[in-house]
């Protein structure tokens, strides 16, 4: 691609003052129209955009009803919001229904925000988004939905986990971020309600006291999103898709529990911290690379790997990482057919 230099190489300003430029207009209606939302809005970040938008639509007196392990952005957006926080057992939606009934029948009028995200990237698992959207709706409340690790490498045509359940476009407020499948960084909240840039443009730390993204930033993401909506993108998520498939079968096969859903990230459970941290030194100074979940992410009997797939990887390379594996499981591990059945906790 040919850098958009007659743009300048820096926002210059917050979104609030003329930051944005012809090229970040670009972006937003091109995400408009891939998101199917009336409204998307760019901010710096993918956190900022959680934050933010988590931070601005509740006030005290209203409540915010959070997966207990929701991304540090919307939790933190929640603590600083000053509403009152109900963190529930991750993924579920039996107790987001106690919990909007109980607000509902105390305080009818009070705001509510739900919140959650369409795939955890830790545990690569995802909540049941049609029952949780019309939960939401029945009770008055608004659902708010991170769609960071799957937007772009999931779903028929890269509209992601929304799109394998019919949702595009459905869920009261979708924010993402560019930081994984669209090469660069930024994120953005979409809605269809025709009000909300003019609100967060006022009432939205990261759209007023922070530099907005770059057009070159913009410029990048508009690219990597032609990939994502061409010939090029369903390739790449369907050989992404057959790579997961066959990495989780071959790390099954050799003894290793991946729990979750496929998607990009492979959780691979590993045991105990000390063998877990052995293991994992091994695996690095052999050239693969795993990012290691320990205590207190998790119990300290439960570490795992978290492994991410790309549509580039070849066969080769996934056989020689399990053979890496094994060969670390040997050297420091227990079987991890032993291992306890893996939970996040
Ligand atoms: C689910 C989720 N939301 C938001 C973010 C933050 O995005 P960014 O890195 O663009 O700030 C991340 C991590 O990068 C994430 O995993």
């Amino acid at each position: 691609m040919t850098l958009p230099l007659e743009f300048g190489v820096h926002s210059a300003g917050s979104s609030i003052l003329m930051g944005g430029c012809e090229m970040s207009q670009r972006l937003e209606r091109a995400l408009e129209d891939f998101l199917g939302y009336l409204e998307v809005t760019l901010f710096p970040t993918g956190w900022t955009a959680g934050y933010g938008i988590v931070k601005m639509l509740a006030q005290p007196g209203d409540h915010i009803v959070i997966d207990f392990l929701a991304h540090a952005c919307l939790q933190e957006g929640a603590t600083c919001s000053g509403a009152t926080v109900h963190r529930f057992p991750h993924l579920s939606n039996a107790s987001v229904r106690k919990h909007l009934a109980r607000i509902r029948a105390a305080q009818p009028a009070a705001g509510i925000l739900v919140v959650t995200e369409t795939l955890f990237s830790m545990d690569s698992d995802s909540p049941d988004i049609v029952e949780l959207q019309a939960i939401c709706t029945d009770h008055g409340a608004t659902l708010v939905v991170d769609c960071a690790h799957d937007l772009g490498c999931m779903g028929e045509t890269g509209r992601g986990i929304l799109e394998v359940h019919n949702m595009v476009g459905k869920v009261d407020v979708l924010m993402g971020s560019f930081s994984k499948t669209f090469a660069q960084i930024g994120g953005f909240v979409a809605t269809q309600h025709s009000g909300m840039r003019t609100a967060m443009r006022a009432a939205c730390g990261p759209q007023t006291s922070t530099n907005a993204m770059t057009p070159i930033q913009a410029a990048v993401v508009l690219e990597a999103l032609n990939i994502v909506t061409g010939h090029e993108g369903a390739v790449r998520r369907k050989r992404l898709a057959a790579n997961v498939d066959y990495l989780r079968e071959r790390l099954r096969e050799s003894g290793f529990a991946t729990p979750g859903e496929p998607s990009a990230i492979v959780p691979v459970v590993v045991g105990n911290s000390g063998t877990a941290r052995l293991m994992t030194r091994h695996m690095i100074r052999n050239g693969a690379i795993v990012n290691l979940v320990e205590y207190p992410a998790v119990a300290r009997s439960k570490s795992f790997w978290r492994v991410q797939v790309m549509a580039d990887h070849e066969r080769e390379h996934m056989d020689a990482f399990v053979a890496c594996a094994i060969e670390a499981r040997t050297l420091w591990g227990a079987s991890s057919q032993n291992a306890p059945a893996f939970e996040a906790s």
